[in-house]
């Protein structure tokens, strides 16, 4: 285990089957779509690395920048778009892939900018859930897994743009962010 870790809430083993099971489940009610994945910058890009991958149906993906969180552990409340898709989403079928499903604000703006593009249906695939009670929710298709109301990091989710790169997931150690 990386020693900054306090626990493992998911091992790789884990996260492998269930990216699995979510691109099987994709597949199946995707077939007769037009799927686009769209994945939203940074921390989403491993998640969506590993899904495009196991989907076998044709489809194209993109990416989005959104920004929310800084140095911190949790969420600034002012979600920033910095960078748009590229490919023509028009009547397509879009997937918005993230890494974690947090407050919501960031699915919120993210999906107010893909409606722009005048996409046919636009649905939301979590590889993170955190059960929390919010004060208002988006419809959630596909969740990866549910999560308690912790600061994780790896699989892509960063603390101080550290940590994106372990394989695990895993609960930070309260002493690396004092
Ligand atoms: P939301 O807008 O509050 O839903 O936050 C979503 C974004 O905040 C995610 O895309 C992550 O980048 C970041 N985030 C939320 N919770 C965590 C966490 O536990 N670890 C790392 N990043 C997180
Ligand atoms: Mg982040």
């Amino acid at each position: 285990m990386h020693p900054d870790l306090e626990t493992v809430l998911l091992t790789k083993e884990q996260i492998e089957q269930r990216v699995t099971e979510l691109a099987r489940e994709i597949g199946e009610d995707y077939k007769d779509k037009n799927l686009v994945l769209v994945a939203v910058l940074k921390g989403a890009i491993i998640f969506m690395a590993d899904l495009t991958r196991k989907l076998t149906l044709r489809h194209s993906y993109d990416v989005v920048g959104a920004s929310s969180y800084g140095k911190s552990t949790v969420s600034s409340g002012q979600v920033i778009i910095t960078k748009d898709i590229d490919i023509d989403i028009s009547n397509r079928d879009v997937l918005l892939v993230e890494d974690i499903y947090d407050t919501g604000r960031t699915m919120k703006a993210v999906c107010d900018l893909i409606w722009l593009h005048g996409p046919n249906t636009l649905e939301i695939c979590t590889f993170l859930y955190k059960e929390k009670s919010r004060p208002s929710d988006l419809p959630v298709k596909y969740i990866g897994f549910r999560i308690p109301d912790k600061f994780v990091v790896g699989y892509g989710l960063d603390y101080d743009e550290h940590y994106r790169n372990l394989e695990c997931i895993g609960v930070l150690k309260k002493q690396v962010y004092g």
